[in-house]
């Protein structure tokens, strides 16, 4: 029997708890949850079996923990623990998307400077293991075109409002309820979220980050009521697309709401549901339909990265430009 590897859990809101869930139905998993790190010690929790802190360096400087599992919502503190964790040799999941998508070019030096490893399926695609496909199975593969609902918030919104005649602020306010939206929403209906997410897969497929300066971003905010029944009236609804395309002069992104048909992929892609579709030279146009946001199948792709990361997986980022940048 292997010795089971001690995790050091940081944050235990949605996604910790929904990470918190899924390991506890695979018990028979070698790694167990030794320390868990919050802002605040004084809420009422469930997992009262865990011990809590809210001292970071009793994780990061404990040598008995072998992995490191940040699901914080803060950017710039998750960094901080991220670096310190690899540093003093520890293997690492996150799912803090806009910390890793703000990062990628530090990230791609850590990913050939540490072993162990950095895994963050999570942070793209709620379950969709789109991350892990993108650097695995299209490895060798010549990606053309990403295209993806990348925000299951954004989702959920237009959804309602198409739906339900629902307004932009319930549907928001819903959305934030069911814990799809982040702690600071304007991330998510800004397109900000979503463009995070296409800057990671644009790592892994191309190799390279374009900046976000070039991004071509508009919010859902802009969606009237009027705008989507119109929309209606043509048998169209209208979604948050993210669009990735590698031409002759580079590679270019978007993220806008835009009204597609019922012939379009997306079309029946609906509520906090995220779909990625990559289009390759040789193997065509595959696509992947899953949930994108909340507690369980996020907390399920973090539970994938802590199999993978068991078994002694490593990102292989094969299509590495020489400096990302
Ligand atoms: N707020 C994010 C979303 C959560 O709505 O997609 C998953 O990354």
């Amino acid at each position: 029997m292997k010795t089971a590897k001690k995790i050091g859990l940081f944050g235990f809101g949605t996604v910790g708890k929904g990470f918190y869930e899924n390991l506890k139905k695979h018990p028979h998993l070698p790694a167990k949850i030794e320390k868990v790190c919050v802002k605040r010690l004084d809420l009422p929790r469930i997992g009262h079996e865990l011990y809590f802190t809210n001292n970071p360096d009793e994780l990061l400087e404990d040598p008995n923990l072998d992995i490191i599992v940040e699901l914080i919502d803060d950017a710039e503190a998750a960094k901080v623990f991220v670096e310190k964790a690899l540093n003093n040799g520890k293997a690492v999941i996150s799912a803090n998307k806009k910390m890793i998508g703000e990062s990628l070019a530090e990230i791609d030096l850590w990913h050939q400077a540490f072993q162990p490893n950095f895994l963050y399926e999570a942070a793209v695609g709620g379950g969709i293991p789109i991350v892990h496909a993108i650097d695995g199975f299209f490895r060798d593969q010549d990606i053309t075109q990403i295209r993806g609902i990348l925000n299951g918030s954004s989702n959920y919104i237009l959804t309602q409002m198409q739906q339900q005649n629902w307004s932009y602020e319930q549907a928001l306010k819903d959305a934030q309820k069911k814990g799809f939206a982040e702690r600071n929403p304007s991330l998510d209906v800004s397109g900000m979220d979503a463009a995070y997410k296409l800057s990671i897969l644009a790592y892994h497929a191309f190799g390279q980050v374009p900046s976000m300066k070039s991004f071509e971003i508009e919010s859902i905010e802009d969606v009237t009521s009027d705008d989507i029944k119109k929309a209606k009236s043509k048998r169209r609804k209208i979604k948050p697309i993210a669009t990735l395309v590698k031409g002759s002069d580079g590679i270019s992104c978007a993220i806008k709401p835009e009204a597609v048909g019922p012939n379009d992929e997306f079309y029946s892609v609906d509520f906090e549901n995220n779909a990625v579709s990559v289009e390759t030279l040789v193997s065509g146009r595959h696509v992947a339909v899953g949930k994108g946001a909340g507690s369980l199948p996020t907390g399920s792709s973090v539970l994938e990265d802590l199999k993978r990361l068991l078994q002694g997986y490593s990102y292989q980022v094969s299509k590495r430009v020489k400096t990302v940048a």
